[in-house]
């Protein structure tokens, strides 16, 4: 059977037996190969480029972020909505690369031990985070998600924070000297503002330095811009992805 088959193939067969030209086509046929792999990773760069109303994080939202990393909240929780309809029925429009090109580093997450959040932004008033946040059981009865009652009394650490918009910057987030320099005070300023909300929706007065603000700030941003439009969520939802 194999003696038929090297029959069969008796030109290759030839080939193979002139080692110069061999060598050439098969240096060729890598060439190609490596040529086809390549150049999606030159043209992505177009693919990236942000929707139209993607603004980078702000000063208060990257110090949320940071906090958002340091807790290990990406551990339970997804950052991306695939293109199924079960997904976009519970959790709203699948996620695009556009929506996500300031993501550095992405917290795109592969395990949901928890909901994912890419949309959770609005979804609740500020106050029930905090509560969430202190005690999960008080807003989600039966909920395993683990306590994080020191973010409500932790003081926000800001000094970092220029040096880290520096560094956002130089990787690709269009920030400008004026929000690098005044990185802290703009973040207090944002504090302010969500503070002030928490105590008008009957939470405590005295979160506007802690780090918790930080970390609704940076919730409450998520998936509130540049989500796909409903009509490329209906394509994907009809051309594929099992159904419920
Ligand atoms: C051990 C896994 C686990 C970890 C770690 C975890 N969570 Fe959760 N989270 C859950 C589970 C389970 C739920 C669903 C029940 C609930 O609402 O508490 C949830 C729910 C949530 C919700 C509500 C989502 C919705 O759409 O209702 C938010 C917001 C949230 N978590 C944020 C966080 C943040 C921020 C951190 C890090 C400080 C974190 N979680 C860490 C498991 C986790």
């Amino acid at each position: 059977m194999f003696n038929r088959f090297i029959k069969a193939n008796g030109r290759h067969r030839r080939i193979e037996g002139w080692p110069l030209v061999f060598t050439v086509l098969t240096v060729l046929a890598i060439l190609v190969g490596t040529v086809v792999e390549f150049a999606p990773l030159f043209l992505v760069d177009q693919g990236m480029a942000p929707n139209p109303g993607v603004e980078p994080w702000t000063p208060l939202e990257v110090a949320g972020r940071e906090l958002y990393i340091r807790e290990g909240c990406n551990n339970c929780h997804s950052q991306m909505i695939r293109p199924f309809r079960q997904e976009l029925e519970r959790y709203g429009p699948f996620t695009t690369p556009a929506e996500t090109a300031y993501e550095t580093p992405f917290l795109w997450g592969s395990k949901r031990t928890g909901p994912d959040l890419a949309r959770v932004g609005g979804k609740y008033p500020h106050l029930w985070h905090v509560r969430h946040m202190e005690n999960p059981r008080s807003t989600s009865p039966n909920s395993i998600m683990p306590p994080y009652p020191w973010l409500l009394t932790r003081t926000m650490d800001l000094d970092g924070l220029s040096g880290q918009m520096r560094a956002l910057r130089t990787v690709g987030l269009p920030y400008t000297d004026e929000q690098v320099d005044n990185a802290a005070a703009l973040a207090r300023a944002q504090a302010e503002t969500i503070a002030a909300e928490i105590v008008e929706q009957g939470g405590p007065d005295r979160l506007a330095d802690r780090e918790i603000t930080a970390l609704v700030a940076f919730l409450q941003r998520l998936g509130t811009m540049g989500a796909a439009s409903t009509a490329e969520v209906a394509t994907a939802s009809n051309s594929g992805g099992p159904t419920p």
